[in-house]
This record gives structure tokens, sequence and C-alpha cells, in this order.
């Protein structure tokens, strides 16, 4: 008896060892043809009438976000806190003869997410693709920090996503596909000067995303798509006195496009630039000695961050 469990034992984890050999080939092999397949033959799915609702869509990556999408056909409907740059935003969907649906509300305000998202669904219908892109930072060291400010951070980075997710997550589950969008940052994978609250919430995003994600798989949601944005620094005024030495700030411009095509591809994972999904691991392999002196003597990472003041204009996006 004993024999024979052994044998089915024997056999069961050879088997479980050829299958995860042979996937590892055939997905190493995917993502290498992907990598080097042209972007133009590559496939990407239609957004020409999808209901796509954006957090924080009149600020700087938001707004772009919001005008390529538009441009694409899509359903637009941002939600923000900042009247003025909602204006100027609608203006700009005017002059281009499209329509924009926008709310102003608070994301980290609950009730106020549930009223809009069942105003958005009364009016337009299911919503596709949920885009959370809303994030604001402090941008001081870690004891000058008020007290309400860490909390703030917290609750527009990361709290307000678990009230945006459950108010459309439902219907996508009913109807067995969409796609929800967490726009995080580099900071969520490296932690840097000025950012003990922000980077946090950012670390934060990368377990939610991966923890929904393990639940959507488990229960076989496959048609429900997760990405996670994780952007180097952006021109928007966010990171206003930062002076990065390594590489130059990103343009929201070229940020949103690349978000929109990883939507398109069903991406879960964009990192920007592309090439520090592979360098910033390196972290965990090598001393963290060596990892300070790269950090302090290469990319003078403190360095860039030392003037942050964060963003000045709040009411122009
Ligand atoms: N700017 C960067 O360098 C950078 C780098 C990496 C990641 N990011 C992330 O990208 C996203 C967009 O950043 P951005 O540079 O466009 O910022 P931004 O400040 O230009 O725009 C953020 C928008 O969010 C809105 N907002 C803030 N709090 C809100 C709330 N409680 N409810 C609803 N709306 C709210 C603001 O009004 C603003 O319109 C953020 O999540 C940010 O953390 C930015």
């Amino acid at each position: 008896m004993w024999f024979k469990e052994l044998v089915l034992r024997v056999v069961g984890g050879t088997w479980e060892f050829l299958v995860i050999c042979a996937l590892c080939v055939y997905y190493c092999m995917e993502t290498v043809l992907l990598t080097i397949t042209p972007s133009f033959l590559r496939w990407q799915k239609s957004l020409k009438g999808k209901r796509i609702v954006i957090t924080g869509g009149a600020g700087g990556v938001g707004q772009e976000l919001a005008l390529q999408l538009g441009r694409l056909q899509a359903k637009v409907v941002v939600w923000d806190t900042n009247e003025r740059a909602v204006e100027a935003l609608r203006l700009r969907f005017y002059n281009e003869g499209m329509e924009l649906q926008s709310y102003i509300v608070d994301v980290t305000d609950r009730h106020s997410v549930y009223k809009h998202a069942n105003l958005v669904k009364s009016d337009l219908g299911p919503v596709d693709i949920l885009i959370n892109n809303a994030g604001i930072v402090t941008g001081r060291t870690f004891l000058d920090i008020p007290d309400d400010m860490v909390e703030k951070t917290f609750q527009v980075n990361v709290i307000s996503h678990y009230w945006t997710i459950k108010a459309f997550l439902s219907d996508m589950l009913k109807r067995g596909k969409g796609h929800v969008v967490s726009v995080g940052s580099l900071t969520g994978m490296l932690g840097t000067y000025k950012c003990t609250d922000y980077s946090a919430t950012k670390y934060a995003l990368h377990g939610l995303h991966e923890s929904l994600l393990t639940e959507l798989k488990t229960h076989g949601y496959d048609n429900i798509h997760l990405t996670l944005v994780s952007p180097f620094f952006i021109n928007t005024g966010m990171f206003a006195g930062c002076k990065p030495r390594t590489l130059s700030m990103l343009e929201p411009k070229n940020v949103a496009t690349r978000i929109i095509t990883a939507i398109r591809r069903e991406e879960t994972f964009l990192t920007m630039p592309a090439s520090y999904r592979f360098i910033i691991p390196i972290k965990f392999y090598v001393p963290s000695k060596l990892c300070w002196a790269v950090m302090y003597r290469v990319i003078q990472g403190p360095q860039s961050m030392m003037g942050l003041v964060g963003r000045q204009d709040t009411t122009a996006a």
C-alpha cells in the first residue's frame, strides 16, 4: 500500500515538474517574442464605445488619458476635486468636438464614490474600465510630515482604491469582463527621500494589485484584467523642485499613451522606463550597503529629491 502511494506521489510530482518546465519555456518565449515584435504588429483591443472612469482625471496624467481615450472614441468619465481643472478639460473636449462626463468627486469620501458610481451606471451603463489615477504627495522628510497629511496621502493614494474598485467590480464580475488600472509609482518598488508616506502608499498598491489578481484568477475571472502602472517622475508639477540626475522626467502625454497601450494589450505590470522592471529587483540580491552606495553615488536619488516642494499650483492641471 505504502509503495503504491509512493509511486503515485513520485509520478504526480514528476508530472507537475514537467508541466511547470513546459509553461516556463512557453511563457518566457512568449514574452521574448512579444518584446521584439514591432508595436504596430501587436494585438490591441479596441476602446471604442468603452465606458471609462478616470479618477484625478483633470490632473497632469489624468487629463492626457482622458483626451487620448476620448480621441479613441471611448466614453470618458472624469472624477476630480479640482473644479477649475475639470472646467478647463471640458472646454478642451468641446473644442475637439468630443463629449466629457465629469463629476466633482473626492475619492476619499466613500459615500460620494458609491453615489457617483450609481449615477455613472444609470447615465451610461456598466463601466468597462476604471483608472485609479488620483494621487497626492506631501514631499517632506519623516518628522516634518503633518499627521493629517500622512492620513490624507494614504486616503487618496490607496484607501480610495478600495471604494472605487468596490463600486465597479461587482458589475464586472457579473458581466465576466472589465479592467482596473492603478497608477502607482517606481517609489512603490524603491523607497526614496521625502517619500516615507507617498512611497508606502505606492508599495501598498502592489499588495492590493497582486492579491486582487490572485483572487480573480483563483475564481476563474480571466477576463477581468488588472494593470499596475509604475512610472518614474512625470513632468506634471506634482514633483516640482525634484531634479532627477540619471534620466529626465517623463512627459505626461507619453505616459498616458503608454498606459493606454498597456490597457489595450491587457498588460499586468507596466514600469516606465520598461528596463526598471529588471533593474530594481537587483536590490534584493546585492548587499544593502552596495545598494545605498549606488543610490547615493550613481543614481543620486536623495540629492535629486532635496529640492522637492510638491505641487504648488492647485488650481490648474
Ligand atoms: N508626477 C509624477 O512624477 C508621478 C510619478 C509617478 C507616479 N505618479 C502618479 O501618477 C498619478 C497622476 O499624477 P499627476 O502627476 O498627474 O498628478 P497631478 O497632481 O497633476 O494630478 C492629480 C489629480 O488628482 C486629483 N485629486 C487629488 N486628490 C483627489 C481626491 N481626493 N479625489 C479626486 N481627485 C483628486 C487632483 O485634483 C489632480 O487633478 C498619481 O497617482 C501619482 O501618484 C506621478
